[in-house]
């Protein structure tokens, strides 16, 4: 982490919405708004670093994402396509190591087959973690791993916290939402017990380093008691 940074933070997880709002305000298709938010998480993933982040989980496509028309979900698609195949480079080479939370094997096989060769790539990586929610959604995940503990024992919040898709990774500090919406649209649900939540106005296309560092500076000012006083 560099000097004047703010430090005790770990694990950032961004709610990156505005993307059609941004585009709707200048009479642009909702595709350049997601080409324009692809821009953004390219910085952010590059801040994510310099800042000294162990962990970046970023939420690009949930559950819900399906519902929207085929068009715009193909658009998602070829731009993750592309985000890999013109970013993986650079980012195996400064050490992030890329991971998927939800079930991206509802993909179409070319993608899964492009997320899984750039997991491998990474895998030995230990900078910074890149989380990336594909078909995510907390409460499938919370179900999913209650299953998995109350097959194996006693179910406990820490025998839950083992089998989230989140297991190995440092606990969640700072969860930000962009574009002045207020909740949390079942993200990482379990893993927000303690974190820090934090709203800004801000579309996700205009969202810049300098956004992030105003994030992290507001949870460096705040008091965290975990329940306790
Ligand atoms: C919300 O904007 C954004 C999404 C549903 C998708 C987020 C995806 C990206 C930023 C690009 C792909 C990601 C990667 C990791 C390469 P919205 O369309 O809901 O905006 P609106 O609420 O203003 O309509």
């Amino acid at each position: 982490m560099g000097a004047g940074e703010p430090v005790g933070v770990r694990h950032v997880a961004i709610i990156m919405d505005g993307n059609g709002r941004w585009a709707k305000k200048r009479l642009l298709p909702r595709a350049m708004g997601h080409q324009r938010g692809v821009e953004a998480v390219r910085r952010v993933v590059r801040g994510a670093r310099e800042l000294g982040l162990e962990a970046l989980t970023l939420y690009a496509f949930s559950t819900e994402n399906w519902r929207r028309p085929e068009e715009e979900v193909s658009d998602l698609m070829g731009l993750m396509k592309r985000f890999i195949l013109s970013d993986l480079d650079e980012f195996a080479q400064a050490g992030v190591r890329l991971r998927i939370i939800g079930d991206y094997s509802a993909f179409k096989p070319d993608v899964v087959e492009l997320i899984d060769g750039a997991i491998a790539r990474t895998a030995s990586n230990t900078g910074t973690t890149l989380a990336v929610a594909l078909n995510y959604g907390a409460q499938d995940e919370i179900a999913r791993a209650a299953t998995k503990a109350a097959a194996k024992g006693p179910i406990t919040p820490e025998t839950i916290s083992a089998e989230l898709d989140t297991a190995d990774m440092p606990p969640l500090d700072l969860m930000i939402r962009t574009s002045g919406e207020v909740r949390l649209s079942n993200f990482l649900l379990w893993q927000c017990a303690y974190a820090e939540l934090y709203f800004t106005d801000v579309l996700w296309p205009d969202f810049t380093l300098d956004h992030l560092r105003e994030a992290l500076q507001c949870f460096s000012g705040r008091e965290r008691r975990y329940g306790g006083r």
